[in-house]
């Protein structure tokens, strides 16, 4: 049984970035989610500014700490994917070769609300997905897309 989506990464188009592609993407990731009644979806990320800040904090302080400035995480990686409500499950050590990222990544996750609710009133899933201003309701606990089903 399919219960989870898994996504290797996420990458937008530098001529599109800041447009809010990644956020539209990770939508449609959460519809695909609630709409296939999977239970979440995982999601590998990088942490591209934390060689600024290596020397001064451990890769889990870093995650943890915002900006005194802007309230926001010190990543604007990961602010894109907390935005979008998904968690950081675990840092990952060694996730490829990065030197921006010193080699870490995090696996991310996003949980379907609707499960297994959706699973057992299989109709539910599609009406769900296809409701206007999903986003606004579903943001909280939000996220997405793939290559990959397991
Ligand atoms: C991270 C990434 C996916 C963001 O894509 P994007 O389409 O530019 O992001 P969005 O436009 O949807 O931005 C969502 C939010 O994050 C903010 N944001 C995005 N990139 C940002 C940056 N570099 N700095 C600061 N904020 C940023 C946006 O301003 C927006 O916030 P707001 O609505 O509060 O203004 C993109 O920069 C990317 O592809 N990076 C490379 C990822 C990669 O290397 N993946 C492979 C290995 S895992």
């Amino acid at each position: 049984m399919v219960t989870r989506c898994t996504a290797s990464t996420l990458v937008v188009n530098p001529g599109f970035a800041r447009q809010g592609v990644a956020e539209q993407l990770l939508y449609a990731g959460a519809r695909l989610a609630i709409s296939k009644s999977l239970k979440r979806i995982l999601l590998g990320g990088r942490l591209p500014r934390y060689h600024r800040y290596a020397g001064k904090m451990s890769v889990e302080e870093y995650i943890a700490a915002s900006s005194p400035k802007t309230g926001k995480p010190l990543d604007p990686e990961l602010y894109v994917y907390l935005k979008a409500g998904l968690k950081v499950v675990k840092v990952l050590p060694n996730y490829i070769p990065d030197p921006e990222s010193l080699d870490y990544g995090i696996l991310l996750e996003w949980r379907n609300p609707f499960y297994p609710f959706t699973r057992i009133f299989r109709p539910m899933s599609l009406i769900l997905s296809r409701i206007a201003h999903f986003e606004t309701w579903c943001k909280t606990e939000f996220f997405f897309l793939s290559a990959f089903h397991i």
